[in-house]
């Protein structure tokens, strides 16, 4: 597999097979910010339900950092990992102080904020700001360690550098394809290049992918050595 034809056949399946009606597929990094913190841990399915509710009573950052904390918290109650709630509303008044009210734009700017690590402030960025930054999380660690045939575990530091890497070399060369090519990784490895019996024979990659057709898709990524 090239690594300059992996971008173009991707937003390709994408166009046709991904997710084009999340409410968080908006360019205001706000909203997509607080979205990518309640994924962080969480389906789809349960943020779709509390998502809509946070920014009915905080639309925008402003009214997020001027909240009590104890309301913050209620309207996450259900959702888990309560330390996301506390970093968001921790995150929300550094952007508000610190920031003068706008997200900063850099993926390096956006990992200062509390709770926002390396891969979530690349997706923000290219999100919201076409940034060609990398995503690189479960899903699209096992996407990659499939089709390219990466092996080891990917929490060993060797492993997880090369893949890193390798997905900086995927990227589109187009900034404007970003927000379409970081949904479409989520929603490949989310939706057909699952870790549990994939859906090879609706995935664009099938013919070039290293696991498929080595039959190996059970064994990559590489489990942790015991
Ligand atoms: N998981 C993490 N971020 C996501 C997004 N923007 N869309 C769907 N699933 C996600």
């Amino acid at each position: 597999m090239q690594a300059q034809a992996f971008a173009p056949r991707l937003i390709a399946w994408q166009a046709l097979n991904g997710r084009h009606d999340l409410p968080w597929q908006v360019n205001d990094p706000y909203r997509v910010w607080l979205s990518e913190i309640m994924l962080q841990q969480t389906q789809v399915s349960s943020v779709l339900e509390y998502y809509p509710r946070f920014v009915t009573r905080f639309p925008d950052v402003q009214q997020l950092a001027a909240a009590p904390q104890e309301e913050v918290l209620a309207l996450w109650s259900g959702l888990g990992y309560y330390s996301r709630a506390r970093n968001l509303h921790r995150a929300a008044r550094m952007v508000v102080d610190a920031f003068g009210g706008r997200f900063p734009e850099t993926r390096e700017a956006l990992e200062t904020l509390p709770g926002v690590g390396r891969s979530t402030a690349a997706a923000i960025a290219a999100f919201a700001f076409n940034a060609r930054e990398t995503i690189l999380d479960g899903n699209v660690k096992r996407v990659l360690t499939r089709v390219f045939g990466v092996e080891g575990w990917p929490g060993e530091r060797n492993v997880e550098k090369a893949l890193w890497t390798l997905a900086e070399s995927l990227l589109p060369e187009d900034a404007a394809s970003m927000p379409a090519y970081t949904q479409a990784l989520m929603d490949l490895g989310a939706t057909c290049c699952t870790r549990v019996r994939p859906a090879c024979t609706r995935c664009p990659f099938a013919a070039d992918c290293v696991a498929h057709q080595q039959a190996r898709t059970a064994e990559l990524p590489a489990a942790r050595p015991k």
